[in-house]
């Protein structure tokens, strides 16, 4: 049986073996004798704003939510009143008795009959996450009729486990924050069915607003991020994020943009805001909170300012009442990188921060081209002038006046020459492989080019890995052109993969409450750019395997008949210091290619080398919140090489081999 089995097996391979010899085989020359140009730096960065529960139940620590029960106007959603032992009482929203001008709306529990105990449960982001050994810090504003003490429990659903308890001070009869530590044991076993609850076993009225639970945080830093997401975000190596948005920068009205002075200080002064994505933001994640992420993960912050137009097309571009969101804009920079002395460079400084953050790239507004009353060019010219008088040394970036952009074509570039222009794609996968070479033939005259957001959009909530081959694809164009393509950045980051989590299909960066995990377009961007030299080799191509891409809507509306295409793609970066080449290879075809390689103008080439593949048996094969790590790349050592070689690459594949010259 199992000799008939190795038989079968040898056929099949002799076979194989013959059809990729049957057909000519694919050949590339990288071409070391004529030095391509310098690889940007910034190539890869990140993108962020709040969409799919980013930071609200996903990177920002916070458990609770609805913490200062502004969610919903007419009822404290997520709170539920607990009563147990015959105990009686309700709960409802207050305005009568605010904390201050931020925290106006507070949650009233009345209570006839304590039985054996009455008190206010909060269901979390989908759960609390529960682990053994963990600290947790509640904190809340309360006040009450009349003093009594509050019990602060992380529990099952059920009640019928307690997780963790702790006791409050009496509460007294003025607005208090009072603060707790809660501590799981040992051995217990992780779960989110879970709930947090303050009870009481007197009866009476209390206030209360604010409530707040973290886990341990990243770098342990007080209101900080979660520890898993912020692992995989610095696993990229990103250069720089782009924040905070996105439709979330302009909001769906002005009273809802990213207004940022209200986003910084202590937690008791951010009331929070509506955001364009279907919830309500905590604001917890603030300007100062963007700023120290950018500084835990070592990448630079690019600030995308509010530029007087909103989603639902309101806009001011009459200078006068633009004056103030520009002023605005500049006050945001001096936070930034102001000194202390200056007025908001020493709000930072109170914030916790008294150096400046490095700041390079700022951004005037979000995809306006969508702005069809071209106001931008006005708003745009206001905007970079006020910004340039004040800080010279800052880069300007336009969203419009990018030449392949299906948004922004419609507009020409500014006139006050912005010194990039922000081009954003989500296509399917033969779109973007299709725009591997979008970049090659581009006009080098104009700005820079800065693909702020990017993504193949196949498989959800994360995508899949027919997404990652033409991810894959069309990084090997960015790199290919990063003199011209200075920075680029996926979008979106981040999908909370919960009932009701996402609102955007095709996401990045997956979690739970309690655990996350990297699609495989994140495992497809970390090898590209931990695989990164800093002079790009051009590579020159023959018998590359060609697939057909049928014309999509714009195709046809444009005429355009169906399309040969390469299902194959390359890029080569060399590291000037050490020699080292990096060459990126993705296989989007159902078999594998045995290609020859030839590297010209190099005295030597090491015969072992080392490949790091990543790939699936099936393109629609994906990474889930409960089969993470189905497609990671795995490395290899590879010997044979040489100034000419083959080498086989698996069918749906992406790799990147790395080859040792003199
Ligand atoms: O990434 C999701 C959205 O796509 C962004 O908010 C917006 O800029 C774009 O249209």
């Amino acid at each position: 049986m199992k000799q008939k089995y190795f038989l079968a097996l040898a056929l099949f391979a002799f076979v194989l073996s013959k059809e990729i010899n049957a057909q000519t085989s694919p050949a590339i020359t990288l071409r070391l004798d004529q030095p391509g140009h310098a690889v940007s730096p910034k190539l890869y960065g990140l993108m962020t704003e709040e969409i799919n529960y980013s930071y609200d139940g996903g990177l920002y620590a916070e458990l609770i939510r609805n913490r200062v029960f502004k969610d919903n106007p007419m009822a404290p959603d997520h709170w539920s009143l607990l009563q147990e032992g015959g105990a009686q009482g309700k709960i409802s929203l207050d305005r009568q008795n605010p904390v201050n001008t931020a925290l106006t709306i507070c949650l009233k529990l009345e209570v006839q009959n304590a039985g054996s105990r009455i008190g206010i449960a909060n269901d979390g982001y989908w759960g609390i996450p529960v682990r053994p050994k963990t600290t947790y810090s509640a904190s809340f504003y309360a006040k009450a009729s009349q003093p009594g003490l509050l019990a602060v429990s992380i529990e099952s659903n059920d009640g019928k486990t307690v997780y963790a308890k702790a006791q409050s001070q009496a509460i007294g009869s003025e607005w208090k924050q009072y603060k707790l530590t809660l501590n799981t044991a040992d051995n217990v076993t992780p779960t989110a069915d879970t709930r947090f609850v303050i009870s009481t076993i007197d009866t009476g009225r209390i206030w209360f607003n604010l409530v707040s639970l973290f886990p341990p945080t990243y770098n342990n830093t007080p209101n900080g991020n979660r520890p898993d997401i912020m692992q995989l975000l610095a696993g990229m190596k990103p250069a720089f994020l782009r924040f905070p948005g996105g439709n979330y920068l302009e909001g769906d009205y002005f009273t809802s943009r990213f207004d940022w002075k209200k986003t910084i200080g202590s937690l008791d002064q951010r009331p929070g805001h509506a955001s364009p994505w279907g919830y309500r933001s905590s604001d917890g994640m603030g300007l100062y909170e963007f700023l120290k992420w950018c500084e835990d993960v070592k990448m630079e912050p690019l600030l995308a300012v509010f530029a007087g137009y909103t989603l639902k097309a309101d806009y001011f571009d009459d200078p006068k009442f633009l004056q103030p969101f520009v002023d605005e804009a500049l006050e945001e920079i001096e936070y930034i990188i102001g000194d202390k002395s200056t007025k908001w460079g020493a709000m930072r400084a109170r914030d916790g921060h008294p150096d400046p953050f490095s700041l390079t790239y700022v951004e005037i507004g979000n995809e306006d081209g969508f702005d069809r009353s071209g106001s931008y060019e006005k708003r745009f010219n206001q905007f970079a002038a006020a910004i340039r008088s004040k800080y010279p040394q800052l880069k300007i970036i336009s969203t419009v006046g990018g030449k392949n952009d299906f948004l922004s074509s419609r507009f020409p570039i500014p006139k006050e020459n912005p010194d990039v222009v922000d081009e954003h794609f989500y296509r399917n996968s033969i779109e973007m492989q299709d725009m591997a070479n979008l970049y090659d033939n581009y006009d080098r005259n104009g700005p820079k080019i800065f693909v702020g957001e990017w993504a193949t959009r196949e498989g959800f909530p994360t995508t899949n890995f027919n997404s990652a081959l033409g991810d894959a694809a069309f990084l090997t164009g960015l790199e290919r052109n990063s003199d011209l393509v200075i920075m680029s950045c996926y979008a979106p980051l981040f999908v909370n993969v919960n009932p009701g989590g996402m609102q955007w299909k095709s996401d990045l960066i997956g979690y739970n409450t309690l655990t996350s995990y990297g699609s495989p377009s994140y495992h497809v961007q970390k090898m590209f750019n931990h695989n990164l030299g800093d002079q790009v080799v051009m590579i020159d191509t023959k018998d590359l395997p060609t697939q057909i891409k049928k014309p999509n809507a714009r195709d046809s509306a444009a005429g355009r008949p169906p399309k040969t295409i390469p299902a194959m793609f390359f890029s080569a970066t060399k590291d000037t210091k050490t020699g080292l080449i990096y060459l990126k290879v993705v296989n989007a075809t159902s078999g594998a290619q045995n290609v020859n390689i030839d590297l010209k103008g190099s005295s030597s080439v090491a015969s072992q080398g080392t490949v790091i593949t990543i790939k699936a048996d099936n393109p629609e094969d994906t990474n889930t919140i409960t089969g993470p790590e189905k497609i990671v790349p795995s490395t290899t050592k590879v010997k044979g090489l040489g100034k000419s070689f083959q080498q086989i690459f698996p069918a749906y594949s992406v790799t990147v081999l790395q080859l040792q010259t003199k």
